[in-house]
């Protein structure tokens, strides 16, 4: 084949831009200079970046920006955030400092259960199995010792192995459905290791046990934090405009089309997400991870739904999120990443649970402050203000073009046709 390559991954940094530069850019190409503008001249650093993952070839930048004002159970934090979108730090941010004057946010985590399955096949009888079961699950716990010791010690391990019969959804299929409590480490590798274990000492009971596989879930509706605001309707606003009733009662029906009307919900949630992934990456956790297993919790009633749900109750307006999150502070990127490390330091090096109330609290926020646009003044006014920069530097405005257009786009509607209009009779 074309441009087919073997031993890919044994050649040499240079090696693997060479070969691309020659097999899949043009001879003019600018593309190996700006591969290397992003190397590190901190060699170490480099070299720590690259064995992140395989066949490095550069870096790519994602911004690290803070969100400070956030006051979370009666404590002042800054919250770390990598993200590219313009107004996402802006808004939280806000919120952040409109909650701050009216009590704050409140998170609590609910539960931390984490899940694996191992997958097999059996063909026999389901009481055999069942028996089988029963008589040989201390043996597997047994087994698993050498792996789960380390992890008793800091009060965490396996929690409880069920056998789950499958056989009415696919034929011969059971599963070994295994609860974990892997207390400060998301717990990917540990849940993975036990299940191999699990597995492997499954199968030597029984000639008709056939493993399929055996990995963690990344669905934890028993691994929850809970993140709320609430204060006084009339507290909501202080301007004339409108009241704060007016404002929570339009606010509320703003989630309540997200609760019902799935196009919405997704977009709805997908502003949380822009809080929650910000914060989760910033702290080197498993975004992907976060993101399939938010949303499944999201579908889970069999109709995608908002995350976030308001209401008002004795004169007072409340808005909460609860959120299922695997997260880890120890272990994985958390103890590896210089900046991830400076983050969780921001952070005050908080355990797992304080991450997920943080981060719960990050979607939280970015939701209201979300929704508080769109039902006033519309998302794009403080979207496009934000978004002004990136335009600018798309038409490669020098310092004095950026700053007299800023100063000309305060009091103008900021548009992309706006914009370019300015900067051509600008040079003109
Ligand atoms: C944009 O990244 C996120 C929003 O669309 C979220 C929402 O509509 O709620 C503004």
């Amino acid at each position: 084949m074309q441009n087919s390559v073997s031993g890919f991954s044994k050649f040499t940094k240079a090696e693997k831009i060479d070969w691309l530069i020659s097999n899949y850019f043009q001879s003019n190409t600018n593309a190996k200079a700006n591969l290397e503008r992003y190397w590190n001249s901190d060699l170490a650093l480099q070299k720590l970046h690259d064995e992140f993952t395989e066949n490095t070839i550069s870096n790519f930048y994602l911004p690290f920006g803070i969100a400070p004002n956030f006051l979370i159970n009666d404590k002042i934090k800054v919250i770390p955030m990598t993200i590219e979108e313009s107004s996402v730090v802006a808004a939280a941010s806000n919120a952040a400092k409109f909650w701050m004057q009216r009590g704050g946010f409140k998170a609590k985590v609910i539960s931390t259960t984490k899940i694996g399955q191992v997958h097999f096949m059996f063909n026999g009888k389901t009481s055999e199995l069942e028996a089988l079961f029963k008589k040989v699950k201390p043996q597997l716990l047994k087994d698993t010792k050498s792996i789960t010791k380390n992890m008793e010690a800091r009060g965490g391990g396996i929690v409880n192995i069920e056998l789950i019969n499958k056989t009415s959804k696919l034929n011969d299929y059971y599963q070994l459905h295994v609860s974990f409590e892997t207390i400060d480490a998301m717990g990917a590798n540990f849940i993975n290791s036990c299940l191999e274990q699990i597995a492997s000492s499954l199968e030597k009971h029984s000639v008709n046990i056939h493993i399929v596989m055996s990995i963690l879930s990344n669905y934890v509706p028993d691994c929850l934090v809970r993140a709320e605001v609430s204060c006084k309707v009339e507290n909501l606003v202080n301007n004339e405009e409108y009241s704060g009733q007016e404002f929570a009662e339009k606010f509320i029906q703003a989630v309540q089309i997200a609760e019902i009307e799935p196009f919405r919900a997704v977009t709805h949630n997908k502003g949380i997400m822009n809080g929650i992934d910000s914060v989760v990456l910033a702290t080197g956790n498993d975004f992907r991870a976060v993101e399939a297993g938010v949303h499944a919790y999201a579908a889970r009633s069999g109709s995608y739904s908002s995350l976030t749900h308001a209401s008002i109750e004795n004169g007072f307006f409340k808005f909460w999120i609860e959120i299922p999150l695997a997260l880890g502070t120890v272990g994985g990127l958390t103890g590896l990443h210089p900046l991830v490390k400076t983050a969780m330091e921001l952070l005050g090096n908080p355990s797992a649970k304080e991450l997920m109330e943080i981060v719960a609290v990050a979607g939280l926020a970015q939701n209201f402050a979300a929704i508080k646009s769109l039902t006033t003044t519309g998302i794009q006014q403080g979207h496009m203000k934000m978004h002004l920069l990136n335009i600018l530097n798309q038409f490669e405005a020098t310092e004095k073009e950026k700053s007299y257009l800023i100063d000309y786009f305060k009091t103008n509607t900021v548009t992309h046709s706006a914009v370019v209009k300015a900067i051509e009779i600008l040079r003109a």
